[in-house]
């Protein structure tokens, strides 16, 4: 596939600049070691996740040039594993009037899905220009290079909706037709729409298929709608204007005949700074996994921008793949994609650990590892305890369980020179013997899950590279029935 020849002469003379970028910027100090990042400049959402042709393939809004947005194309990698990623062209840039803002600088190609038909890759992205947002189609029958439908664009935003919030399309199957799910705004207050086709080319809008009051911002971006368990569907989306929450989910019963989502259960995804935007798709094992873009908008209220890694060439990636289960009482759960576990090079295992106020319980060291730890909350009786990791020069991210409030919080406010910010969660305590966390620590991030994986928070940091001891200290007794840690192999660069 990698000799394929591109035929879009702008794109070609792009990846030629990538390719001559890359030496420069791949391996950095601050880059991740097993998250994916393009191997050159600025990344936002993924968009086309899917299973085509025996590989995974992400598309990602891309910026090439530098570590700064810039007119939005979207970048192409493939992967057989989900950790090992090959970048190949871009896949669409801005050409047309209906994805080209005038400065060239901003709006493009904004985030979109993909579905495979017949063997042929479809893409459905938002033309995004000053004051209109409309959906196009593309396709490819070579993995490689796309074309633009002729007939662009094939939906906008219905009478009542504004025209220029009306993006992120997400394309599905369901039964013989095709639908689509995309962000709207009305009234200052956003929405998800459902739209229809027989055949990707013809749409025509059928439903709201969720919308928020007030509870829930002002624009939804980049939603999804998937089934879930036996008979259950969700959707979820990223809304603009709430503070610490940036994506939601909503499980409930679809009736595809009269287009309307009976939802009865509303949830976060994620309650780290670092995670939005986020898409699924299914792959060849049947699993609904989910990829989201690992940082956050000016917009937002921890948003730390480009400033941090700038230098280096590159801003931003992607989290953790992870697999989406719904449990017993229809909330969702978000487990680490499995393949994570070949990463382990090697283990550490601690057991039975008796720790007393104001001792300190050395883990080792690590920068990229995955760490598993179990409390008895019975032989237990801290009010908090702390887990910090990149431990050093008096530095350290801290990872808090507050015992007292049910709580679960992230302080990367001296995890490094730049970083600030606190997350804080739920974490539920009632009638459990033992408590869970697993963590997935890279470079410049960490990822906690807790409450059966349905707790997480994902959040970014820069620490030095000799910053990497881990412990635990605690206000009161902790027992520790098992601490294992995992280093894990490198394979991003
Ligand atoms: C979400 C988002 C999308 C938009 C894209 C532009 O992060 O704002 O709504 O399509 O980024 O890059």
């Amino acid at each position: 596939m990698e000799n394929i020849q591109i035929k879009h002469p702008e794109i070609a003379k792009m990846y030629e600049d990538i390719l001559r970028q890359r030496e420069k910027v791949i391996g950095a100090p601050m880059r991740q070691h097993y998250h994916f990042m393009p191997d050159v400049g600025w990344i936002n959402d993924p968009n086309g996740l899917v299973w085509f042709r025996g590989r995974y393939h992400a598309f990602f809004q891309y910026g090439p040039e530098g570590a700064e947005r810039t007119a939005a194309k979207w970048g192409h990698a493939v992967s057989d594993d989900l950790f090992h990623w090959q970048q190949l062209p871009p896949a669409l840039i801005p050409d047309q009037p209906y994805d080209k803002w005038g400065n060239g600088m901003e709006g493009g190609c904004y985030s979109g899905s993909a579905l495979v038909v017949d063997d042929r890759l479809y893409v459905m992205y938002t033309g995004a220009t000053e004051n209109r947002q409309v959906q196009c189609l593309a396709w490819s029958d070579d993995g490689v290079n796309f074309e633009k439908y002729e007939g662009n664009p094939v939906a906008e935003a219905p009478e009542g909706f504004s025209q220029a919030d009306f993006r992120d399309p997400k394309m599905f199957r369901h039964g013989d037709s095709f639908y689509m799910v995309l962000g709207a705004t009305r009234d200052n207050r956003g929405f998800a729409l459902l739209f229809k086709s027989p055949d990707l080319f013809k749409w025509e809008f059928v439903n709201i298929l969720a919308e928020s009051r007030g509870e829930f911002g002002f624009m939804w971006e980049c939603p999804d709608f998937f089934p879930v368990g036996e008979d259950k569907f969700a959707l979820i989306f990223s809304p603009c204007g709430l503070n610490e929450c940036q994506t939601v989910y909503m499980v409930g019963e679809m009736d595809f005949e009269r287009g309307v989502f009976d939802r009865h259960v509303t949830g976060v995804i994620d309650w780290g700074q670092d995670f939005y935007a986020p898409q699924t798709f299914l792959d060849d094992k049947g699993r609904r996994l989910m990829i989201a873009w690992a940082s956050a908008w000016e917009w937002m209220p921890y948003w730390q921008g480009s400033r941090i890694t700038e230098h280096e060439g590159w801003c931003n990636g992607f989290n953790l793949p992870r697999e989406i289960r719904l449990m017993p009482d229809d909330t969702l759960a978000f487990i680490p994609v499995e393949e994570v576990k070949a990463l382990r090079e090697s283990e550490d295992r601690m057991e039975n650990i008796a720790l007393k106020a104001g001792e300190q319980l050395d883990i080792g060291r690590g920068i990229a590892f995955e760490l598993e730890m179990e409390i008895d909350l019975e032989k237990t009786n801290a009010r908090e305890a702390c887990l910090e990791l990149r431990r050093g020069n008096g530095k350290a991210m801290k990872i808090i369980i507050d015992l007292a409030r049910a709580e679960l919080r992230t302080d990367r406010s001296n995890a490094d020179e730049k970083s600030f910010g606190v997350s804080r969660s739920r974490i539920r305590l009632k009638d459990r013997k033992v408590l869970n966390l697993h963590l997935f620590a890279d470079n410049s991030s960490v990822e906690i899950f807790a409450d059966d994986y349905r707790t997480v928070h994902s959040v970014n940091f820069y620490p030095a590279a000799d910053q990497d001891g881990i412990a635990l200290t605690a206000d009161g007794e902790v027992y520790v029935n098992k601490i294992y840690k995992f280093n894990l192999r490198r394979t991003i660069w």
